[in-house]
């Protein structure tokens, strides 16, 4: 006997996430690294988990996200993917991976097959979208990140908000559209100022997820660490920690270390 229809999935997928936009249901997504925390993410109700490139300044120790590499995401990527089972996993291509079309597909074909997620993210507006449709007709979801691009720190000199002058406003209305013509599943916009988030995703037809750009998009994305307070520098303004996970472990510490002083196991 032959089994036929689609094989059963458990795992949300961009469909999902579609349906979700066009019930106007905000969309939830963490970022997270590992299997532990990302399967306490998945199972207090996130619905799609990024692993970011952010994984660079909040776990790997460096300042920026340029020295992540493809071998470093994929390796977090694994473990977030064997901690979940519901949550659809995207992946962020790192800096330098997506220089070329080619160099793009390769690396996210890498990433598929590698690491077992379901999406990949790449950074940039209009100037990537032929590099998004690539890797889309390819049978690859992206997900697009315009609005404060972090890899390109080095050229942009800093972490500001995006879209205050007219021009900036315009490039990234016309950069979202792009992307949703090259077929991006949906779009992070980081730190873009409120009103000009709110027009994007009133003239997209995919969703928006929103960081340090208002309430009005199609959902929010938080790095879980500036969420759960464990950190050792400062958090973004935008960020509202929910916990002192960093003062917790302190506390834990500092009570072990003064028991094995005093003798004791
Ligand atoms: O790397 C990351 O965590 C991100 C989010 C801030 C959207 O790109």
């Amino acid at each position: 006997m032959s089994v036929q229809g689609p094989l059963p999935t458990l795992r949300n997928t961009v469909k999902t996430i579609q349906a979700m936009r066009d019930r106007g249901e905000k969309i939830a997504m963490l970022t997270a690294y590992d299997a532990i925390t990302a399967s306490l993410v998945e199972t207090s109700g996130t619905d799609l988990i990024l692993v970011g490139d952010s994984v660079g300044n909040t776990l790997l120790g460096y300042d920026t996200t340029v020295p992540v590499t493809l071998s470093d995401m994929i390796h977090h990527t694994r473990a977030v993917v064997r901690g979940t089972h519901k949550a659809l996993v995207v992946m962020d291509l790192p800096f330098g991976t997506t220089t070329t079309s080619t160099r793009a597909l390769n690396s996210s074909a890498k990433a598929l097959q590698e690491s077992g997620c379901q999406a990949v993210k790449l950074e940039g507006g209009t100037r990537v979208a032929k590099t998004v449709e690539k890797l889309v007709q390819a049978g690859i979801p992206v997900m697009g990140h315009i609005g404060l691009e972090p890899q390109s720190v080095n050229a942009l000199g800093g972490y500001g908000k995006k879209g205050k002058t007219s021009d900036e406003a315009k490039a990234l209305i016309q950069s979202a559209k792009d992307l949703q013509n090259a077929g991006a599943f949906s779009l992070v916009l980081e730190l873009v100022i409120p009103e000009i988030a709110a027009e994007i995703t009133e003239t997209l037809k995919i969703p928006t997820i929103g960081i340090g750009s208002g309430n009005d998009c199609s959902g929010q994305v938080l790095v879980i660490n500036d969420l759960i307070g464990l950190s050792v520098r400062p958090i973004p303004k935008f960020a509202k920690p929910r916990a002192d996970v960093a003062s917790t472990i302190r506390q834990a510490v500092q009570a072990y270390v003064q028991s094995v002083r005093r003798g004791e196991s």
